[in-house]
């Protein structure tokens, strides 16, 4: 009887502090999405200015872009995407891609030429995944004549320090195994790794599946490596 009882307050303290620390990582992710520029304490990222090229680099939320951007990110990624989507088990739907690249959740870097030209961006989002905050680079998408100049490189670093400075365990993002360029980039360039709730990782559906979710740890995440949850929702079903 004493056991047992002793049993359940111990269960009942786990459940406690569970959801004490589910708060808190939830409180992470509110707090970053309130900020109205994650860039404003950094403003050597908001230019770049290498390789010919010279940019100037704006964070902001989906619903701060004018129409005319919405629909040049829209296109920029069906463009690029479109093919590598059809050959995954995903296919390419117009209208919900539409609907993801507007969400109000999404965040948006966005690089403009000098004559305030659109030529890359990418979105992501601050978001709570197996448990931990993380921000997840939903898209990365250049125009081509902006490529293989470092500035795919420059956005991806900036989105590992507004990761860190925003306190988030890691920045994590989904690559189609065919699309070799960018899985270079992001596995050999970038030392992304394979994230542990990555199909090819958890064991589900391995090989099977047309995609990868890789992640880089911030300085938040880094005491969590090798405590891999196991599986847990990066199933393509
Ligand atoms: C993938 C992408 C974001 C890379 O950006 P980028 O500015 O062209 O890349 P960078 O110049 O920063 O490249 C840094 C390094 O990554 C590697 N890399 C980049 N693109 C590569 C490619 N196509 N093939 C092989 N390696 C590549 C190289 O090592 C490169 O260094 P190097 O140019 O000195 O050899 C860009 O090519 C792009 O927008 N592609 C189309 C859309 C897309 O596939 N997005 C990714 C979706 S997950």
């Amino acid at each position: 009887m004493g056991r047992k009882s002793s049993k359940a307050k111990e269960k009942k303290q786990k459940r406690l502090e569970e959801r004490a620390a589910m708060d808190a990582v939830c409180a992470k992710v509110e707090a970053a999405n309130k900020l109205e520029d994650p860039l404003e304490a950094f403003p050597v990222f908001k230019k770049y200015d290498r390789n010919g090229l010279n940019v100037s680099i704006e964070c902001r939320r989906a619903s701060g872009l004018d129409r005319a951007t919405v629909d040049w990110a829209f296109e920029l990624t069906k463009t690029n995407m479109q093919a590598l989507y059809e050959q995954s088990e995903w296919g390419w739907k117009d209208r919900e891609k539409r609907e993801e690249l507007t969400d109000d959740r999404a965040w948006y870097l966005l690089a403009r030429d000098g004559s305030s030209e659109p030529v890359a961006f990418s979105h992501f989002r601050f978001d709570v995944e197996c448990g931990d905050e993380v921000l997840y680079c939903y898209e990365v998408q250049l125009e081509s004549k902006v490529r293989r100049k470092g500035l795919g490189k420059f956005l991806i670093q900036i989105l590992q320090l507004v990761a860190n400075s925003t306190q988030m365990k890691k920045v994590m993002l989904t690559v189609f195994k065919h699309n070799h360029g960018a899985y270079q980039f992001f596995r050999d360039a970038l030392q992304f790794d394979v994230d542990d709730s990555s199909p090819s990782a958890s064991g589900c559906c391995g090989d099977d599946c047309s995609y990868e979710i890789l992640s880089r740890r911030t300085k938040f995440g880094e005491s969590q490596q090798g405590h891999g949850g196991g599986h847990c929702g990066g199933c393509c079903h």
